[in-house]
């Protein structure tokens, strides 16, 4: 995720911008970059390590007290020196930088190209350079509440002008954004950590707020004008803990986050009656109708993301599909033909065994889709189609975030072929846009349950062996709740289909046995009931994951952890978040090391 630092005040403003946009290093960046005014606007910028940039500052330094920054987390255009952040408008009199996505910016980019407007990058940054230049009339905040009128989406822009010196503004659209108040000058950030070292008190600016920033202080005033009262908050956290946004580790941090990350990869993407505009995704509607077959292939966590896709493709495209673990596709000689698609599923993009199987299946003469967070990566370059999730760098070696994004980016994909191939119509598709839009309002729900996950962490904290159940998108749901638990509390636990208990595992089932249960699913409600009387039967503790308002579920389970009700086909992003959470708990429990867990590395890419 892309951070954002600013500084007005009496000191020179490129080492405390450098220093700010080190701090912020552990929110993950490929490139960097400083614009300074004195009388004009300079302009450093580079892709890479933050390193680099110091470098290019110290053979070609720029003097100055006021001045913005940022680091980037590619989104529009791969890393590179002339995408980085700031962009100046053509004149090199506006400045900007920003976090966040421009769901509209193609066709601002296009009516701003009619107009005579050149660009020298690929970012959806630049055309807000573009735009505020075009509003101004001699105020800049009239001129920025203008050209962010004119732009969709979720962000927080921060933009100078060399005509009014001294000042910066800023606005947030749910992207982060606060301000630090020193002694006689003053910080913008898109994180406290940043400047925490210069002063600990903050006003936060809020979603749908303006901030202008001078070396005196700030006013916060809403976006649509009047001026807003703003306390000011003072912080006791040490370096460590403002990193984390307050939580104890990176895991609970990113699960939190999940609401936005949503958000964020439906962005633009989605219209309400179910059309899917998925960016890099370039195959035609004559492909998406003719294909035979849909492959995924992917490795641990992004594989249940995959299952989770299998689920949706079968059910709602009535495509054969299958999905192989990454390591074993590359050596079966799979059955992949031209006329497939091979959904190469990778957080990192970099997974050694996915990227072998990825190509292994182009050169079979299958279409590739690289579902990937990270821009540029490697699959990304192989791949004929992108789909990018956009969950933002993830820190923490369990992934969470970018799971939950993975699912969303399934949805998306499913509704782009279902239209195209019309086995989608008008009424389905709009009940799952309108199901997706409702999903972030569902995982901040779910995060809210956090008492009772905790209850049930300390339930099963010193089991032996758990077990997790459940049926289609539910057993999915449960694979990763299992992967989960395994990675951060080094406990035994397996994960079946319901069904499949009775078959073998039940053996294992004894008094006070774990059996964590995911129900869902409407159409097989009764057949996973039937499987937790087979639990209760043996004297098995029974941990349901199941809808607020399913009163059945009380009458069976020992505990249930509640998620708001929702389509069933979209039941299962939910149902995973109290999975992150009580593997996240039973991990703390045990004191381990949560966000480097033992004998784990966060991207493998060797075989
Ligand atoms: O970067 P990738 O998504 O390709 O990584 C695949 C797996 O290594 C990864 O999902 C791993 O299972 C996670 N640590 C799970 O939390």
């Amino acid at each position: 995720m892309c951070g954002i630092m600013g500084y007005a005040g009496p000191r020179a403003a490129a080492p405390l911008l450098l220093e700010g946009l080190r701090r912020l290093e552990y929110r993950g960046y490929d490139s960097a970059g400083i614009a300074v005014t004195n009388g004009e606007i300079h302009v450093r910028k580079a892709e890479g390590k933050i390193d680099r940039l110091a470098a290019l500052l110290e053979s070609d330094p720029i003097e100055g007290s006021i001045g913005i920054g940022h680091t980037r987390w590619a989104t529009h255009g791969a890393p590179s020196d002339l995408n980085a952040h700031p962009h100046t408008d053509p004149s090199g009199e506006f400045v900007v930088v920003h976090n966040g996505i421009i769901e509209n910016y193609l066709s601002l980019r296009e009516r701003l190209e009619t107009r005579g407007h050149e660009f020298t990058s690929e970012t959806d940054t630049e055309i807000l350079a573009h735009l505020v230049a075009e509003e101004y009339d001699g105020d800049l905040v009239a001129a920025v509440r203008r050209a962010v009128g004119r732009a969709e989406g979720a962000y927080a822009l921060v933009v100078m002008t060399m005509h009014e010196p001294g000042k910066i503004v800023a606005v947030r659209r749910i992207s982060p954004l606060v301000v630090g108040l020193g002694d006689g000058e003053t910080f913008l950030a898109s994180d406290i950590p940043a400047v925490l070292e210069h002063t600990r008190d903050f006003l936060i600016v809020e979603d749908g707020e303006l901030v202008i920033v001078t070396k005196d202080g700030a006013s916060i005033e809403a976006i649509d004008g009047g001026p807003i009262d703003r306390e000011v908050l003072h912080i006791e956290w040490d370096a460590e803990q403002a990193e984390k946004g307050g939580f104890d580790h990176f895991m609970l941090k990113e699960i939190h986050e999940q609401p936005v990350v949503v958000t964020e990869t439906l962005a633009g993407r989605l219209d309400e009656d179910g059309h899917a505009w998925l960016e890099d995704v370039e195959f035609d509607d004559y492909f998406a109708s003719s294909l035979d077959h849909i492959w995924i292939t992917a490795c641990g966590t992004a594989y249940h993301a995959g299952l989770v896709g299998k689920e949706i493709f079968q059910r709602v495209l009535r495509i054969p599909t299958s999905v192989e673990y990454a390591h074993e596709m590359r050596y079966a000689d799979p059955l992949v033909r031209p006329g497939s698609l091979t959904v190469a599923i990778s957080q990192s993009g970099e997974t050694a065994d996915t990227l072998a199987a990825a190509r292994l299946a182009k050169t079979r003469g299958s279409r590739l889709l690289a579902l990937t967070n990270v821009v540029g990566s490697t699959l990304s370059r192989d791949a004929d189609d992108i789909l990018y999730t956009r969950a933002g760098p993830e820190i923490a070696v369990a992934s969470t975030k970018a799971y939950l994004a993975m699912l969303i980016a399934e949805y998306l994909l499913a509704l782009r072929i279902g239209r195209a191939r019309g086995i989608v119509d008008e009424a389905l598709a709009a009940r799952v846009a309108h199901g997706l839009n409702l999903l972030p309002e569902h995982v901040d729900a779910a995060l809210g349950q956090d008492a009772s996950v905790i209850a049930a962490a300390e339930r099963i904290v010193d089991a032996d062996d758990i077990y997790f159940i459940g049926r289609g998108l539910d057993h999915a749901v449960a694979m990763e709740g299992s992967l989960k638990l395994k990675e951060v509390s080094y406990l035994h636990s397996e994960a079946m289909p319901a069904g499949e208990l009775k078959h073998g595992t039940l053996a294992l089932v004894t008094a006070g046995t774990p059996v964590i249960t995911v129900i869902t699913q409407g159409a097989v409600y009764d057949k996973t009931i039937s499987a937790v009387q087979e639990v209760k039967a043996r004297g098995g503790d029974v941990i349901a994951v199941a809808y607020e308002d399913d009163r059945e579920i009380a009458k069976h389970a020992d505990m249930v952890l509640r998620i708001p009700r929702a389509d069933d086909l979209l039941g299962p992003v939910t149902a995973a978040v109290p999975l992150q959470l009580l593997a996240y708990h039973v991990a703390r429990l045990r004191g381990h090391d949560i966000d480097q867990p033992r004998n784990l590395a966060k991207s493998v890419t060797v075989e």
